[in-house]
C-alpha cells in the first residue's frame, strides 16, 4: 500500500475525465438533472492529516446516498446494534437501490440492508426527534463534527425537488409502515430523508470522513474518538458488501475498498491504514455510480495497491 502524490492525482484525473461521456447525470430528481457532467474532483485525506486533491475541489455537491453511512452511524450511536438491526437487515441485494420487490418477499418485511433506499428510510425513521428538523440537525451536527467545519448545510432546492418527486420512496415508506417497520408520518420522514440526502460537501470534507472511518472512527489528526470503533467497522463492512449497490461485487474485484456512492456523482472510499478518498463526477453508469469516480478509484487502487483483498 502506497501514498499518492499530487502529480499522480492530476494525471489520473485528467486521464479519466473523458469517461464522463459514457454516463449521464441523474434525472429522476429534477434538480440533479441540471448538474454539469464535466465537473470532477478528487481528494485523498491521509491519516496524520495531509490532504492531496485535484480538480474542482471547492465545488459543493449533495451527498445523496453517501449520507446513508452517516444516518447509520447516528442511529447506531443513538440506539445500539440490536435495535437498529431489528428494523433493517445486513445482507446485500442484487436489486437496484430503489427496489421494492424484496420487501414483499422477506418476512418480516425488513429491508435487506441500510444502504438501499428502503433500509436508509427505516434507519432515518429510527433517529429520534420531535420533528424532521431535529433529525436532520443530528445528521448535520455529525457532519460538522466529522469534517471539523461549522457550516455544513443542506441544499434546499435539491431537497425540495426530491421531496416533490419521491413517489417511489413514498411507496417504500407506505409498504414499510403497513408492515410495522416504520412509524409516524411518511411526509415527515420523507422531509428528513430528502434533506439528509441534500447535505452539501466538497471532496476534501468528504475524504476526511473517509479518513476517520479508516482510522477506526478516530480523528486523523488528534486520534480523538468521533464514532465508536465497532460502529465504524459496521459502516465500513456495509460499504464493502452494499455500498455500490448491485455493482458492489464487481467494484470489490476491480477496486477492493469500502465505498459508498450517491446519485449526485459522489463516492466516499476508505483506504485501510491509510486514509479516506472522495471522488466526484456527476455522470452515472446504469447502476447509479459515477463513471469517472469508479474509473479513477480503479486506477488508484491498482497503482497504489489499495485493495483489501
Ligand atoms: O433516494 C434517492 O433516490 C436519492 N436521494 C439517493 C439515491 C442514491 O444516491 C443512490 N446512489 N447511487
Amino acid at each position: 500500500m502506497e501514498a499518492v502524490t499530487k502529480e499522480q492525482l492530476d494525471k489520473w484525473l485528467e486521464h479519466v475525465r473523458i469517461y464522463a461521456n459514457n454516463g449521464k447525470v441523474a434525472d429522476y430528481i429534477p434538480a440533479l438533472a441540471r448538474q454539469q457532467p464535466e465537473i470532477n474532483a478528487v481528494a485523498v485525506y491521509q491519516i496524520g492529516g495531509e490532504c492531496i486533491s485535484s480538480g474542482q475541489i471547492d465545488f459543493f455537491f449533495t451527498l445523496q446516498s453517501v449520507s446513508k453511512v452517516l444516518a447509520l452511524a447516528v442511529a447506531l450511536m443513538e440506539h445500539g446494534e440490536e435495535a437498529v438491526f431489528s428494523r433493517v437487515g445486513m445482507e446485500p441485494s442484487s436489486d437496484p437501490f430503489y427496489s421494492i420487490s424484496k420487501l414483499e418477499m422477506e418476512k418480516p418485511a425488513k429491508p435487506l440492508n441500510p444502504m438501499i433506499n428502503a433500509g436508509a428510510l427505516a434507519v432515518t425513521n429510527m433517529i429520534g426527534g420531535k420533528d424532521s428538523g431535529e433529525k436532520v440537525k443530528k445528521m448535520i451536527d455529525l457532519s460538522c463534527k466529522l469534517t471539523g467545519e461549522e457550516t455544513i448545510q443542506y441544499d434546499q432546492e435539491v431537497a425540495r425537488s426530491e421531496f416533490e418527486s419521491a413517489f417511489l420512496n413514498r411507496s417504500l415508506c407506505y409498504f414499510m409502515k403497513q408492515n410495522g417497520i416504520i412509524t409516524g408520518s411518511v411526509e415527515e420522514l420523507l422531509d428528513a430523508y430528502t434533506k439528509q440526502c441534500a447535505i452539501l460537501m466538497n471532496v476534501k470534507q468528504l475524504a476526511k470522513i473517509g479518513a476517520i472511518l479508516a482510522n477506526d472512527g478516530k480523528d486523523p489528526h488528534t486520534n480523538k474518538e468521533m464514532i465508536p470503533a465497532h460502529y465504524a467497522r459496521i459502516c465500513k463492512t456495509f460499504m464493502v458488501t452494499c455500498g455500490m449497490y448491485n455493482a458492489s461485487g464487481s467494484f470489490a474485484i476491480q477496486v477492493g475498498i469500502p465505498a459508498k456512492s450517491g446519485v449526485s456523482g459522489a463516492i466516499l472510499g476508505v483506504v485501510k491504514n491509510q486514509g479516506g478518498v472522495a471522488v466526484f463526477g456527476p455522470a452515472l453508469d446504469e447502476k447509479g455510480n459515477s463513471v469517472v469516480g469508479v474509473k479513477l478509484l480503479e486506477i488508484l487502487s491498482r497503482h497504489l495497491k489499495w485493495s483489501i483483498f
